[in-house]
């Protein structure tokens, strides 16, 4: 496995340098370009021993989990499977957040389900108890366990951190792989704020590899012949800013009313309404900065060719605006682009899933409009090599 990574930007370019080099491209009738073209089998999308060296690559770096808000208060958890992983994420009274293997330290029933707030975690089975710090509390009927070292019965933690607004979990140690640790959290943007507010929470299972859905957000050349009457009218056709930031990656598409900042000043430009962010937090995480909300959404491989798709849909910051207004927006924003937009993109994937049987190509093809995508296969082939 290779541990060398190309040099890449570390940061995206500021709001008015992207409003700056879209109104470029409409006026010359361009879009940024790659200089790479990719050709990926299409055994990696079907193939058993690529999707466990890929979750066992999603294990060995931080992979967020959900927003900081989702937790907001001591007590409040998650349990849900990261890379095939049953996990607890919880927050605990001291306000640190902790994440902890699913699992009881006695004969091994799932401790939580879904969402909630505890004070403690009680097994169903018989009755053990834990701390939100994983500490083993309480053994009903103890004389039965003579032996047993409750400090070494504790529930089996894996490194959670906190950063830009979000919950990573990194299931091996991530001082094992320290560089790409740090490097992946350095490079994540700076887009949630604390005062945000989640207003939708969705989980959803589409029938195809986690590829092929990440891969459709990851590039605006399919814009034109896929949401022909839903976004298209609104923005442009392979028209996009793509940008990559260590592993992860930025892709803007703008709205035609863009062309309304042309006469604004630098300073005074506010992109919010005028393009949409997509980011790409590598591997298995997209971040979306649409007009009036922020949507995280989490691929988890359920299979080869099944996936969940969790997604946070939150408020923007709440600084200045009141709370209703805002929340108002927001969902009509996500009626526009869940109702529409969203179902077109996953139709397309599992069509594609389905047609990777016929044996009509070995390998999907990524040209110079799709760079977000070419950087991402790049980035798995430098830690996974080409099995
Ligand atoms: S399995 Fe949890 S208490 Fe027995
Ligand atoms: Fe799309």
């Amino acid at each position: 496995m290779s541990k060398t990574h190309a040099k890449t930007p570390t940061t995206f370019m500021s709001d008015s340098d992207v409003v700056d080099r879209v109104l470029g491209h409409i006026a010359a009738g361009t879009t940024d370009r790659g200089t790479d073209v990719w050709r990926e089998p299409v055994d990696h999308y079907r193939s058993e021993d690529r999707l466990a060296a890929e979750l066992a690559l999603f294990k060995s770096v931080p992979t967020a989990f959900c927003p900081s808000i989702a937790l907001a208060k001591p007590g409040e958890y998650i349990a849900r499977t990261a890379a095939g992983t049953p996990l607890i994420v919880v927050r605990g009274h001291d306000h640190k957040v902790r994440a902890f293997k699913n699992a009881c330290r006695h004969r091994g029933a799932e401790l939580a389900a879904g969402t909630g707030c505890a004070g403690a975690f009680v097994c169903p089975y018989h009755g053990w108890s834990y701390g939100l710090d994983g500490a083993l509390l309480g053994i009903p009927h103890q004389d039965g366990f003579p032996d047993i070292d409750r400090l070494e019965k504790g529930l089996v933690e894996v490194f959670a951190t906190e950063t830009k607004g979000l919950i990573f979990v990194c299931q091996d140690d991530p001082a094992s792989d320290a560089g790409d640790a740090h490097d992946l959290l350095s490079g994540v943007p700076d887009v949630l704020a604390s005062d945000q507010m989640i207003f939708a929470e969705n989980e959803g299972v589409g029938e195809a590899n986690w590829k092929l859905h990440l891969e459709s957000f990851l590039e605006g050349y399919h814009i034109k012949a896929t949401h022909k009457e839903t976004f298209y009218p609104f923005g442009y056709d392979n028209l996009n800013v793509i940008e990559v930031c260590g592993a992860h990656a930025r892709v803007t598409f703008p709205f035609q009313r863009i062309t309304q900042l042309a006469e604004v000043a630098p300073e005074a430009r506010d992109v919010s309404d005028k393009l949409t962010y997509l980011n790409h937090l590598f591997p298995n995480v997209i971040l979306a900065e649409l007009s009036h909300h922020r949507t995280l959404g989490i691929l988890e491989p359920l299979g080869v060719s099944r996936t969940r798709i969790t997604t946070y849909h939150m408020t923007k910051s709440s600084a200045e605006t009141d709370k209703d207004a805002l929340l108002k927006t927001a969902a009509r924003d996500l009626e526009f682009v869940n109702g529409t937009g969203q179902v077109e993109d996953i139709a397309m994937v599992e069509g594609i899933q389905r047609g990777l049987k016929s044996g009509a190509n070995e390998a999907l093809t990524f040209g110079h409009f799709e760079p977000a995508i070419v950087h991402f296969h790049q980035q798995m082939a430098a830690r996974l090599g080409s099995m």
